[in-house]
């Protein structure tokens, strides 16, 4: 079989079509309509705030929009763009009365120019009451199994536009490698061949071949560029990434997306070398639109043209960072509360420091959009034409994709799958929360409120005692994120059971709200587990957490232990399917477990950096998870010992499943070039298909490797491949070939 790569959505039509024609004659038009001022709000973008009801100055609630403010957004200011929920989410009928109020209100202003409404839909609508939540992005990664990404952001989009909203501000396509950083959970972990994959699949989920279609939204790739480095692992804090690095590893994601056909980008707000990223016309210009050719919309990310000045204080007053950011190459500035991008920008204009070529580039990227999206002819569709908004078909989905993301770290003397007339003990504070399913962005932007909007899903525990039956199942909750609650009560329960199921892991959080100092999980976790694996019983760890929180204080007196990242909504259920045996787990971690805080470093790391086995062993390898199966690999193959640049190499294994229960495995190609120009990675993932295989069965799986794609970025900044030796491991089988000129 050889290895599947998904494929992107069909790129945008080339120029000349039909359509492409059509959509350029409208631009042109309207462009050509369009005043000064009207373009200038075009390129401004405020949140929901600035058109909202307030009391007192706080937004009032029950949610509403007031007339007078819209007015003044949209008439008198022009804005082109709308963003987020004030608060907490919405139900489908609000989101209605907004889009219609809006359109009502456009329709007063002379250009009659729909505003484009965005939000950050990133595991599922997630502002909406209602609305399918699916794994984080962390998650869908350790599924290694693109078709379901592409699943659940088809839902997504689907479920996005039933609430009447056109653009979504996802993926995320950093790579997250710092461990610590509070958004390795929104990225797709931290190697740059799964990012890529899981990038094709997410944006043609969402976009689809056409974002006009009803069932599609506009995706937007962020944060552009390099925003998920910093050195000091804490989020919006400098990085210090050479040229050469940022080009092999933060910018492949970005240029897949671009190919893929995605809309629109959001910035960094973050610096690299000292630069911020809004203010960099080498990021925004020569690298996005030189070299990768993007022709979308560039919107900032929060705050942060105003941040260039107030923050990183490279823009002397507010008006300058306006200048620096628009002529690096931002297009439509997320301001977000007030109008003082408008006033600035339009002065700028005015005066010539901002020309007029770059404003008309810019609004012509943002109707383009509109047009694209269809906005002028139906700003939004009857919510009739959306069936199966939050159906049941959707939870499936949902509910399969947390499934197989749940990765199994441990299992002393196959200690798991439990037994279903188990008596068991649940405990922690994660195992009855839907906080610690969902995280961040989830009905609210810190996803603080999850046990309230999704009071009708299981928690762990709750799933736990519907499989096994109520009275099987001793609750205590032992520990509060970070403080012992109960512990006394948990272990003369313990007493009484079979089995302790230990839910440990985090909070929901999100940005810098979610920055810690320390990476260990904290010590009242730590001490409730360790006393429980006192109590004589076996202990089953189950983690739910953004980040790989350090475990290694009593990971050895665990028997068993499985992550479930975030697994949205249906987590407690796919926990306790694969607790007890009803799925054979099939996850692989996207990350290196870090065993100890001054040890984050990545699975290709340089070879330098295995100082010593303390500090240079991970608590589990990155690829690393377990089955209740077992797999052997055989009879390596390599079609040629020597290749040359223009050929490419067939390379095959034979992969059995050797236990008695079906299984699905994840076979990793690595290749390792042994000597190159600049220092090589010990590894790179070169390759990787997910295989199911019946007890006994064999397959054999088949890659094929393009020299091209064992390139890295030299001290000049330009990919090449070397000619010399290279190594390709998949699972403990080992071969060699020589790359010639
Ligand atoms: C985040 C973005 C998000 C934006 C709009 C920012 O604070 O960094 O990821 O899309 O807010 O909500």
């Amino acid at each position: 079989m050889e290895i599947i790569v998904p494929g992107c959505a069909p790129k945008n039509p080339p120029p000349g079509d039909t359509k492409t024609t059509a959509t350029t004659a409208k631009v042109e038009e309207l462009l050509s309509q369009l005043t000064l001022e009207e373009k200038v709000g075009q390129m401004t973008q405020v949140c929901i705030d600035v058109v909202s009801v307030t009391e007192n100055g706080v937004i009032a609630e029950p949610h509403q929009v007031d007339p007078v403010k819209l007015r003044k957004a949209i008439v008198d200011y022009h804005v082109g763009s709308i963003l987020n929920v004030a608060n907490h989410c919405y139900s489908r009928d609000h989101w209605y009365e907004i889009m219609s109020a809006i359109r009502e209100m456009s329709e007063q202003n002379q250009c009659k120019i729909p505003v484009l409404y965005g939000i950050d839909a990133i595991h599922g609508n997630n502002y909406c009451e209602n609305a399918t939540l699916f794994p984080q992005q962390i998650a869908m990664a350790a599924t290694w199994n693109p078709g379901l990404m592409e699943q659940a952001a088809s839902i997504t989009a689907y479920e996005t536009r039933a609430a009447a909203i056109p653009w979504n501000f996802s993926p995320v396509l950093d790579i997250g490698r710092q461990a610590a950083w509070s958004r390795i959970w929104e990225t797709f972990g931290e190697d740059v061949f799964l990012a890529n994959q899981m990038t094709q699949a997410i944006v043609k989920g969402y976009e689809g071949s056409d974002i006009g279609n009803k069932y599609k939204v506009a995706s937007c790739m962020k944060h552009y560029l390099g925003y998920g480095f910093p050195v000091s692992g804490k989020d919006r804090t400098p990085a210090w990434i050479p040229d050469n690095f940022l080009r092999e590893y933060f910018l492949p994601p970005f240029e897949q997306a671009v190919e893929c056909g995605a809309h629109t980008i959001m910035i960094n707000s973050g610096e690299i070398n000292g630069v911020p990223v809004h203010a960099s016309h080498y990021i925004l210009t020569e690298i996005l639109r030189n070299e990768l050719h993007f022709e979308g919309l560039a919107v900032s990310d929060w705050e942060d043209i105003i941040r260039l000045h107030t923050k990183h204080h490279v823009a002397a007053t507010p008006r300058e960072a306006v200048r620096m950011a628009v002529m690096a190459g931002v297009d439509m500035s997320m301001v977000p509360y007030d109008y003082s991008f408008y006033d600035h920008l339009l002065e700028l204009a005015r005066e010539g420091s901002v020309p007029a070529w770059r404003i008309d580039e810019a609004v012509r990227r943002i109707l383009t959009l509109k047009v694209k999206l269809g906005l002028f002819e139906n700003l939004y569709y009857p919510a009739s034409d959306y069936p199966d908004f939050a159906s049941e078909k959707h939870r499936l989905a949902s509910l399969e994709a947390a499934r197989e993301c749940i990765t199994l770290l441990k299992n002393e003397d196959h200690v798991l799958p439990l037994p279903k007339n188990a008596r068991v003990l649940v405990t922690g504070f994660a195992a009855n929360t839907m906080a610690s399913l969902n995280g961040g962005w989830s009905h609210t932007w810190q996803g603080d409120q999850a046990d309230r909007y999704a009071s009708d899903k299981l928690t762990i525990l709750e799933a736990i005692r519907s499989a096994i039956g109520e009275n099987n199942v001793a609750w205590a909750e032992g520990t509060r994120f970070d403080e012992l609650t109960d512990i006394d009560r948990a272990l003369q329960l313990a007493r009484s059971a079979d089995y302790i199921i230990l839910c440990l892991g985090e909070m929901a959080y999100c940005e810098q709200p979610g920055t810690i100092g320390d990476i260990s999980l904290p010590p009242a976790q730590a001490e409730l587990a360790n006393r429980l694996a006192s109590a004589g019983k076996p202990v089953i760890l189950v983690l739910t957490e953004g980040r790989p929180r350090l475990i290694s204080a009593f990971a050895e007196n665990m028997d068993a232990i499985l992550i479930a990242y975030l697994p949205g909504n249906e987590g407690g259920i796919a926990i306790t399917d694969v607790l007890f045996g009803d799925v054979n787990p099939s996850g692989k971690l996207p990350y290196t477990y870090p065993r100890s805080p001054n040890a984050l470093i990545n699975y290709d790391h340089k070879y330098t950096e295995q100082v010593s086995e303390v500090v240079s062993i991970p608590q589990f390898e990155f690829g690393y998870g377990l089955s209740y199966t077992s797999f052997s690999y055989s009879g390596l193959s390599l079609s040629a010992g020597d290749i040359r640049s223009a050929d490419s190499l067939r390379i095959s294994i034979d992969v059995t499943n050797t236990g008695n229960l079906a299984g699905k495995e994840v076979v990793q190609l690595y290749i390792s070039d042994l000597y190159a120009s600049i220092t090589p990675p010990v590894k790179r993932l070169r390759g990787f298909q997910k295989v199911e295989l019946a007890p006994g069965q064999t397959q054999t799986v088949i890659f094929t490797i393009h020299p091209s794609e064992l390139a890295f970025v030299n001290a000049d900044s330009q990919w090449v491949t070397e000619p010399g030796e290279f190594e390709v491991k998949i699972g403990d089988q080992a071969g060699r070939f020589t790359l010639n000129d």
